[in-house]
């Protein structure tokens, strides 16, 4: 019955600090993997971002976003003092555009690009006539195989996206074409991810900032890094004291042999069923556009047994992907006695009654999955702060020291405790020190990243390095 089940699930879904703590060790292996050489299961990507910002990079510029759900397409201000203006648009993406040819996506970027130029920089009729191209940094949020700034060479899509015609190819290429395309009056300089975009982009205002994560349909982290400590960039002759950002990619951590993660079998399940399988382990079991899905499959797993919703019509949630991650912050966040939001979401969305022993389960449910991302996500920060040595010194223990964990997406955002769940990991994980490890929301990582990041690129290029 029900009761069995939660038994069940507790043991599957709960992760010890012990086991945490194994998880953080061979997290660091694979980090430091990732860095010696090429092509590793978690990347490590050089960036071609050295360094970080002054917090004075001023100037306006042009961003495009491609997430995860979104377009979003962003005129940034820079004022200096790590002062910013930002004004958007944001378009939603289909699933076709995610699916169907890649110059078609990245033509589509184009264009919106250039309505957004015409709205802003515009006359009247939409002419736009400009003494010299307005600079745009592309915030491109898949991994990408850099040799310089305004490249990147996609080495697989993740988050559910599979147009064919980008992996393998210069990305930034791909949306140049279709700047020229559209004409849009615009100079792509750089090419970059969102966890570097709110790494930097969170430096600009505050100077704790030692980790960028993002935590939205997708999971992924970007840090600091000496150039000394990247092996395998050794050939490019740059100077071992420079620091370069390094875009972990650390969703595919364990990807391979799946040695590190509990994974259950509902894991499997979304693994196998996805359209990239054996892919993205660790961020199949965090991010958003897997958390509603893992509940889903284990609530039809127990209509399949006769334990819930018996004798209703269950097949509206029978069908992937229905029960958005949004609906269990809905579930942990309902205020009343008897779950009445629970009630409505479940009468609204998939013409279902529930009866209270129901909705406190799956409000139980939704409290496993939920806090099981955020110890898994601790795991990861955890791994990135030891490896930089930030819990070794002074900066961990002495009274008052943030290691600011800037982040941005819609699970750190809107996700009830999510933020409290994820710093209670790292005390589980370091102890009472870990409190010196505190996260942020970073307002407008990427926009404003990519705002800052082409700043500090003219800068250095105008310098000659
Ligand atoms: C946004 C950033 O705020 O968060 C994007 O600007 C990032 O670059 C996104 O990809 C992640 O969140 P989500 O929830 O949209 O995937
Ligand atoms: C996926 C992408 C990664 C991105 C993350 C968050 O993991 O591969 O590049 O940073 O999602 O959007």
């Amino acid at each position: 019955d029900m009761a069995d089940y939660l038994v069940k699930l507790e043991k599957q879904f709960t992760i010890t600090p012990q086991r945490m703590r194994m998880i953080v060790d061979s997290f660091i292996d694979v980090l430091d993997r990732g860095l010696a050489e090429k092509g590793n299961e978690v990347p490590m990507l050089p960036t071609f971002v050295f360094g970080w910002p002054t917090g004075q990079e001023k100037g306006s510029y042009l961003a495009v976003d491609l997430g995860g759900t979104n377009l979003r397409v962003c005129h940034v201000e820079l004022e200096g003092d790590g002062k910013f203006e930002v004004t958007q648009t944001k378009y939603r993406l289909t699933e076709e555009q995610k699916l169907s040819d890649a110059q078609g996506l990245f033509d589509f970027c184009a264009e919106c690009l250039d309505n957004f130029v015409k709205d802003h920089f515009g006359d009247d009729d939409g002419n736009v006539d400009l003494d010299e191209p307005i600079p745009v940094g592309f915030t491109f949020s898949y991994p990408c195989e850099q040799d310089r700034i305004d490249h990147g060479v996609l080495i697989r899509w993740t988050k559910g996206f599979g147009a064919p015609g980008a992996e393998g190819e210069d990305c930034a290429a791909l949306f140049k074409k279709g700047l020229e395309k559209y004409n849009v009056p615009v100079k792509l300089v750089a090419l970059i991810n969102d966890t570097t975009g709110t790494l930097i982009a969170s430096s600009y205002v505050d100077q704790n900032t030692r980790v960028g994560v993002i935590f939205g349909t997708g999971c992924n982290a970007a840090y600091m890094e000496r150039v000394g400590n990247i092996p395998k960039i050794k050939d490019l002759g740059l100077p071992e004291d420079a620091l370069m950002a390094i875009n972990c990619e650390w969703g595919a951590f364990d990807s391979t042999t799946h040695e590190h993660l509990p994974r259950t079998p509902y894991d499997v399940h979304i693994d196998e069923t996805s359209n990239k399988p054996g892919e993205q382990a660790f961020e199949k079991m965090i991010a958003g556009l897997y958390l509603g899905e893992i509940f889903r499959l284990i609530m039809c797993e127990m209509i399949d047994e006769g334990i819930l919703f018996l004798g209703q019509e269950t097949y509206k949630v029978e069908k992937p992907f229905v029960f958005d991650t949004a609906f269990l912050s809905l579930i942990e966040s309902d205020p009343t006695d008897e779950l009445l939001t629970v009630t409505g979401l479940f009468a609204h969305f998939f013409a279902l009654d529930t009866t209270i022993a129901e909705r406190q389960f799956m409000r139980r449910l939704a409290v496993l999955i939920g806090t099981r991302a955020a110890r898994l996500s601790a795991c990861g920060i955890a791994a990135l702060v030891s490896k930089q040595g930030l819990m070794d010194g002074d900066e961990a223990t002495s009274e008052g020291k943030t290691i600011g964990i800037a982040t941005d997406g819609s699970l750190y955002n809107k996700y009830p405790g999510f933020p409290q769940r994820l710093e209670e990991g790292v005390v589980d994980i370091f102890g009472e020190k870990g409190r010196a490890i505190k996260t942020y929301h970073a307002e407008d990582g990427s926009g404003v990243g990519a705002a800052v990041i082409a700043a500090m690129t003219k800068a250095r290029i105008d310098s000659g390095f």
